[in-house]
């Protein structure tokens, strides 16, 4: 019998050692075959999946809600990372949360109180994230970090898929992981956009953890053998 999709086996699956995580993203993935398609990169080991929702306001394309999510939730015991790219984030916590999210990130552009936002997400049982966009100054970020569990390094524009990497994210990178190393947070860092072998390599010399990659998998001829070249790569590397 298969195991069901408890709360208790997502758990477990954060609290592993660290080592990189690898999260296909369904942004790039074919959704007339969804289930196939999660359970093909599930197979080999991918350890969230990663779930764009956009607003058309926030960033200019329209995606998904909650009703994706709690479809998902039916389909897979994978921890579900949902990245929030919406404006006003607060008021749909809940209906994330309901659909079986287990991480829910928000944009700092897109909250006032980053660190209450954090909070509220917490309260809910969920790990917390924060977003930050390639352009955003990050004082205000590290500030937050305390009370985050994701933090999310945007290395494209958010809104699409299968843009190319920005020149300058390593340096970004690398002061979101001194900030986390320093005052020694229980934090993911993960990069989101552009993700690559060459690429992931790159941000894990600069203190990368958590690989979201979309296009990279989804957009290959054989996504269980792209993640597996992208976790090859990363062990190299
Ligand atoms: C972009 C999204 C990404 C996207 C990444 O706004 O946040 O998660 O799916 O796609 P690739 O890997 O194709 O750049
Ligand atoms: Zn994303």
């Amino acid at each position: 019998m298969t195991a069901p999709p408890t709360a208790e086996l997502r758990a477990r699956r954060w609290a592993r050692p660290r080592q990189n995580r690898i999260c296909p993203s369904i942004l790039s993935a074919d959704f007339a075959r969804l289930g196939d398609e999660i359970a093909s990169v599930a197979r080999v080991g991918a350890d969230f999946l990663h779930v764009d929702v956009m607003d058309a306001q926030f960033v200019p394309n329209l995606t998904f809600g909650p009703i994706l999510v709690r479809a998902m939730r039916r389909l897979t015991s994978l921890p579900l990372d949902v990245h929030l790219m919406i404006v006003e984030p607060l008021r749909h916590l809940e209906a994330f949360a309901s659909a079986g999210a287990d991480h829910l990130i928000v944009h700092l552009e897109a909250v006032e109180d980053p660190k209450r936002s954090l909070r509220e997400i917490r309260a809910r049982g969920l790990k917390a994230g924060l977003s930050v966009k390639p352009g955003t100054p990050l004082p205000r970020y590290l500030e937050a970090l305390p009370e985050c569990d994701v933090a999310l390094v945007m290395t494209v524009e958010p809104g699409r898929g299968g843009q190319e990497f920005l020149e300058g994210s390593e340096k970004r990178i690398a002061a979101v992981r001194e900030a986390i190393d320093r005052d020694g947070l229980d934090c993911l860092l993960g990069v989101d956009g552009g993700i690559h072998p060459e690429t992931a390599v790159r941000a894990a010399r600069a203190g990368a953890d958590t690989f979201i990659a979309g296009n990279s998998i989804f957009g290959t001829p054989d996504p269980p053998e792209a993640l597996r070249e992208l976790r090859r790569a990363l062990e190299r590397g």
